[in-house]
């Protein structure tokens, strides 16, 4: 899914609002291989409610990141997710493809709360309705033109060209399937918990059912840690990180109290998907994301939803040299990867 493209290699970078994420990937004989993994951190104002607000930091990072790995290829492939992007399940008379390219924007109008000229478009027909064979499900996918064009203008000033625009749960999504074993029969639920953005993502045989981003992550620990402890912005997101090793319970009640909220909505998704669907109900749970290392917070999804909970590797199938790649860094590292990773293979096969 995307909403422009150009068949082309690309590097995938994930503008985050804690970190940006580079990878690279080359597809060697039908399998992929790890070319360059990079991680910065940026400003903590440099993006605030999915708004790039400080694109000339942001420009920087990129650039860095690339000049470190001496990366000579220009396309970039990144994605938006929260507030940045629509995304509706809506149903529609069947047609073939072509008829929808024509007519999606009229058809697109009424569920889009913007004007029709200023929005990016996008869908994918996924399904006939079980019901009515004369409709078909699509996924819409808009975002609005300016939106885009700050993150076009952001490559531009890294010396990056924008070729492909994803969205972040969708990402997460091609992640999790290239490198995870799982049948067709399977409903999984991938949670992507970030500083600022959770992406919630139910698929079935690689099929959207039930997609929504709530604006919520980390970022809720490190400002409820910040005011019942008493602590800096930049403290209580260290003690954060560390309450696995910390034997400080006050610290350790917060998180328990910030994860009883963050598990509290994803529940709450998870339910309206099993009560509104036609399908079966959800077998299992991939989580990513760098939030989903808090302390005991993975328990508390277990706990709350009676069902499996897995961390996605997406590093698990790609081919790379072990005197390259620490195996141990890049386990540390995985939960943050599935979003670059999913960005860095959409140069092998479009859509
Ligand atoms: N070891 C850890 N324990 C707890 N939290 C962690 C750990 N490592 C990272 N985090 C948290 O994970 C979050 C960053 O995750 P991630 O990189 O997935 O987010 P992002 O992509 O930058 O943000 P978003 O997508 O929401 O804009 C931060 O809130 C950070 O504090
Ligand atoms: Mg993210």
């Amino acid at each position: 899914m995307f909403l422009f493209k150009k068949k082309k290699e690309v590097i995938g970078i994930d503008i985050g609002s804690s970190s940006v994420k580079l990878i690279q990937l080359k597809d060697t004989k039908g399998s992929l291989e790890l070319l360059n993994v990079g991680i910065a951190p940026l400003p903590p104002e440099a993006i605030v409610d999915n708004t790039l607000m400080d694109s000339a930091a942001i420009a920087e990072v990129i650039k860095k990141l690339i000049a470190s790995f001496g990366i000579k290829i220009k396309d970039v492939a990144c994605s938006i997710s929260g507030n940045s992007v629509i995304i509706r399940k809506i149903v529609l008379p069947a047609m073939p493809q072509e008829e929808l390219e024509d007519q999606i924007s009229w058809e697109a109008e009424q569920y889009i709360p913007f004007d029709i000229n200023d929005v990016n478009m996008d869908f994918q027909i996924l399904s006939p309705d079980g019901n009515d064979p004369s409709k078909m499900n699509v996924l819409l996918v808009a975002s609005k033109k300016d939106i885009i064009n700050d993150y076009v203008a952001v490559f531009s000033e890294a010396g990056m060209h924008l070729s492909v625009v994803d969205v972040d749960s969708f990402a997460v999504q091609n992640a999790f399937e290239i490198n995870h074993d799982y049948s067709t029969e399977d409903i999984i639920a991938l949670v992507n918990i970030g500083a600022s953005v959770m992406n919630i993502n139910v698929i079935k045989d690689g099929v959207t059912l039930f997609t929504r981003d709530v604006q919520m992550g980390g970022n809720l620990y490190t400002e409820e840690i910040q005011k019942q402890l008493g602590l800096s912005g930049a403290d209580a997101e260290t003690r954060k990180l560390l309450a696995h090793e910390l034997n400080d319970t006050a610290l350790q009640n917060v998180i328990l109290k910030v994860n009883e909220t963050i598990t509290n909505e994803i529940r709450r998704s998870l339910d309206f998907y099993n009560s509104t669907a036609n399908e079966d109900r959800i077998s299992a749970i991939f989580v990513s994301g760098g939030c989903s290392k808090v302390f005991k917070l993975v328990e508390k999804i277990v706990e709350k939803n009676d069902l499996p909970v897995n961390t996605i590797n997406p590093f698990a199938k790609l081919k790379y040299s072990e005197k390259d790649f620490d195996p141990e860094y890049l386990e540390e590292i995985a939960p943050f990867m599935a979003v670059p990773v999913g960005l860095a293979i959409r140069r092998v096969g479009d859509k």
